[in-house]
């Protein structure tokens, strides 16, 4: 596994395992155990996923195998929109969360979204970062101007921002207002998420046939070589396995160009987050993605 630096100095592993929409608890710590055993160390989960329980079985069952110890695990979560209503409504969010988890710590937690009072929310996971049971801080789906505006307003700047990139949008720009604050860009949907289908793209066949890989490969790669900390999610075995298997080829500068002229300028998210009847709705509980 190849690591990043965050910027309060922790080691942040470049490939993680995402498990979205697995609500199913057996299923859910089944893959995430599968996953460990494969060499992932890095899981990505979050509040409203309702799995942080699973998350944790699928951990103490790899730990228990003598696979892995806690110590070599970087494990995320993400507090909800609305737990950020206020300071103590966050705080409590983040006990419960690391109470599900069963976990003492988590090596990363996240603002999910910048809806609610997510300064207040802020707040609460600053002190947490400082009382040890958040070893790293970030936000997710935070839009340059977003970004900026809070990093030049928090105490503690964010170690990481989760954010939607994928070949069909590839957010450069988000990319560069990143690299000026020192925060980390991780990849929400680095296959397409299954709103997009790059598995079918000619382009990207070519490529992956040339270095005997995938185009799932090819993409988590792409974004890998330009900085990116990838956490792609799937429930299939063989497919878990293929996707950590990035480790040993080198895309070219072409090949990354090539890559990146797949942009649309747009992503699945953008027409929600744009959307106010979207941030209405979300604040009203009524959906959670
Ligand atoms: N912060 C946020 O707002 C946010 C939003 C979305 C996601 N996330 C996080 O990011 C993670 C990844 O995003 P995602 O789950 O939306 O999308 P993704 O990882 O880009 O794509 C997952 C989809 O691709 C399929 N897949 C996986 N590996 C494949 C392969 N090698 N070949 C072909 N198909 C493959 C999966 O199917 P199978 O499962 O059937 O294999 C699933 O349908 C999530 O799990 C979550 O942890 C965060």
């Amino acid at each position: 596994m190849e690591y990043v630096t965050l910027n309060n100095h922790l080691k942040m592993p470049v490939l993680g395992f995402g498990v979205f929409r697995v609500p199913d608890k057996n299923e859910c710590a089944e893959i995430v155990y599968q996953a460990i055993k494969a060499g992932y160390r890095l899981i990505d989960t979050a509040a409203v996923y309702t799995n942080e329980d699973a998350v944790g079985d699928g951990i103490r069952k790899a730990m228990s195998e003598g696979i892995c110890s806690r110590e070599d695990l970087f494990i995320t979560s993400k507090l909800w929109v609305q737990d950020m209503k206020d300071f103590d409504s966050a705080k409590q969010a983040i006990d419960t969360s690391l109470k599900k988890s069963g976990l003492e710590y988590f090596d990363l937690y996240l603002l999910h979204q910048a809806l609610g009072d997510y300064f207040a929310a802020w707040r609460a996971l600053e002190v947490a970062y400082k009382e040890g049971k958040l070893k790293s801080i970030g936000v997710s789906n935070f839009y340059p101007h977003i970004l900026t505006n809070f990093c030049e307003t928090v105490e503690i700047k964010p170690m990481v921002n989760q954010i939607e990139l994928h070949p069909y949008f590839i957010q450069e720009d988000a990319l560069k207002v990143m690299k000026e604050y020192n925060v980390i860009p991780e990849a929400w949907a680095p296959l397409g998420g299954g709103r997009y289908n790059p598995f079918e793209d000619q382009m990207l066949q070519e490529i992956a046939t040339k270095y005997n890989k995938t185009v799932g490969q090819v993409i988590l790669r792409w974004n890998i070589q330009r900085g990116v900390v990838v956490i792609p999610k799937s429930t299939h075995q063989e497919r878990i396995v293929e996707n950590i298997d990035v480790f040993d080829f080198c895309l070219n500068d072409e090949e990354m160009k090539l890559i990146s002229s797949l942009d649309k300028g747009y992503g699945g998210s953008r027409t929600k987050h744009f959307d106010p009847e979207f941030v209405k709705t979300v604040l009203a509980n009524k959906i959670h993605d």
